[in-house]
Parts: structure tokens; sequence; C-alpha cells
């Protein structure tokens, strides 16, 4: 079993400014639910139970989002407001063991993954970055924890990470790899880069945020060099596979949806209202009126 999913949640959101100067990236709402429940909610799905999040300063109010708020919840209750409540605590009850560490200094990717380690300890553990949604059947954590599992027998100490196609001009966004496809849908990752110029890719296969790593991978991010004042995740991995542990991409099945930019983020907010049949109502008549 793999329990533990660390979140880093500690980034300043600079590609969502201004509104990300007072309210977390995290808690930003698409629709009526902040972006980050929909990634707890594929965690959960996926039979985790211990999640841990790298905050930083000012990131709290993520943690009290899944915390419980007596205080609301004895209004509620008075006002008999059963709806209201019920809509409350399902969102409290949502997480088992709710941990966190502060990344008391923003120094990269890696660097927030490697605050979790006493949190983690030695046990194989997903890292979830919040701004990558997947929307499909099985949940996107659930195949890869199951691809894991098989490939834990097989391998030794492995790791796998989810990939998607991206066209060649988006490559600069995303850590792209090269590999040696050994099944369908899985590949044998040799070399990881992180945002290359789309002259330099080694391919167009990007790295979604979804790994699942065994434990070592934190004595590589130990050892990193800085670059541009950061711990680059993509760099431990790198240094994982030079070491000759095993890293495998999947190409998963569903939909991803990045919400890192405001574009995506929209494109986000509609593929949810479309999937909701009174918004689509909405969003079918507005959009009838416009054109
Ligand atoms: C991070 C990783 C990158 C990965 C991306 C997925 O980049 O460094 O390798 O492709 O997440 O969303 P970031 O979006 O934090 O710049």
């Amino acid at each position: 079993m793999i329990r533990k999913a660390v979140l880093p949640v500690a980034g300043l959101g600079t590609r969502m400014l201004p509104v990300t100067k007072v309210i977390p990236k995290e808690l930003l709402p698409l629709l009526n639910r902040p972006v980050i429940e929909y990634v707890v909610d594929e965690i959960i799905a996926s039979g985790f139970d211990s999640l841990i999040f790298v905050i930083s300063y000012g990131k709290e109010a993520i943690l009290d989002y899944f915390d419980i708020d007596s205080g609301l919840k004895s209004f509620l209750k008075e006002r008999n407001k059963e709806a209201l409540l019920k809509l409350v605590e399902e969102v409290e009850e949502k997480i088992k063991y709710l941990s966190s560490v502060r990344q008391k200094i923003p120094q990269g990717l890696g660097h927030a993954v490697l605050m979790a380690e006493r949190l983690v300890g030695q046990e194989p553990f997903a890292v979830v970055l919040g701004d990558d949604l997947v929307d499909s059947d099985v949940p996107c954590l659930k195949q890869m924890t199951e691809i894991y599992l098989r490939l834990s027998v097989r391998s030794n100490k492995p790791s796998l990470i989810a990939l998607e196609e991206v066209p060649l001009e988006d490559v600069s966004k995303y850590g792209i790899i090269d590999g040696e496809r050994i099944e369908e849908d899985l590949i044998l990752i040799k070399r990881v880069v992180e945002k290359p110029a789309p002259e330099e890719a080694p391919s167009t296969l990007s790295i979604i945020g979804r790994y699942i790593f065994d434990p070592i991978i934190f004595e590589f991010l130990k050892g990193l060099p800085k670059v541009s004042g950061e711990y680059q995740l993509t760099d431990g991995i790198q240094a994982m596979i030079d070491e000759g542990y095993p890293v495998y991409g999947y190409l998963f099945k569903g939909k991803r949806l990045d919400t890192g930019n405001l574009k995506g983020f929209f494109e986000a907010t509609l593929h949810y209202a479309l999937k909701d049949s009174s918004l689509r109502e909405v969003l079918r008549n507005f959009c009838s009126k416009v054109s």
C-alpha cells in the first residue's frame, strides 16, 4: 500500500498575480470549490489516507479549509442549516491524517519535496502538484499506484512519473523526458530536462504533476546544485537515474487540465461547468446569445 501523498503548496503563485497577492493560488475557486480540493479528491479516491502539505508563510488557510471549524458548525446547527452543515462536514472529513511542514525560504520544488522527508519516512510516496488536475474514469494516481506495485516486484526502488504528449511549442513549460518504450503506456526514462527550448527538447513527452517515488529520492535531492536559486526536482530525478535507479514514465488515461496560468484555469472552469447539468445550460444559453 502507498498511503502518503506530499502536496508542495508553498509557491508564491506569481503566474496568477495579482489575485495571488492575498489568496493562495491553491484556494482560487473552480466553480464553488478551491482548486486544491479537486486534487485532494483524486488522492483520496486513489486510496491514500495521509496528506502532507508543504506550505509557506501565509498559506495556512489551505490547511484550515480541510480542518474542523467548530464555530462555523455550531452556528449552522443552531440555525438549522442542515444542508450547509453537511457541505462543510463533507470537506472536513476528507483527509484522515493531515500534516504539514514549512518551507521557510522558497528554494524550488526539489527543496519543497525534501522538506517532507521526516514525515514520509521509509516508504514509497506520491508527490502531487496542485496546478495539474486530471479528470479520468479511474483516478490518475490510482492508475499509477497499480502500475507502481507491479513495477516494485521486478525493479529495485523504482519511481513512476505521469507523462503527457504536448505540442512542441509548449515543451518549455514542462519537464521533458527521453526514454525507451517498454510497454504501450510505459517508458523507461533515460533523461529528464527541465523546461527545454523546443530545439533542445529530447521529445514532446512532458512530466505532469504526479509522481510516485521510492524514499531513495531524498538522498539525491540533498546533493543537488542550485539552478537560478532553486533546487529542481527534475535534477534529483536525473541524479537518481544516473545512479541506476529505474524511473518509469506512464502515459495516463484521462484529461489533464493545467490550472497554473489564466488560460488553463479558465479552460478548467469551463470543463467542470460543462460536466454539471445546470451550469451547462447556463453556459449554452450565454454562448448562444453572444455568438
Ligand atoms: C513543475 C516541474 C515540471 C513539471 C511541471 C508539471 O514545474 O518542475 O518538471 O513538468 O511542474 O506541472 P512548475 O509548473 O512548478 O514550473
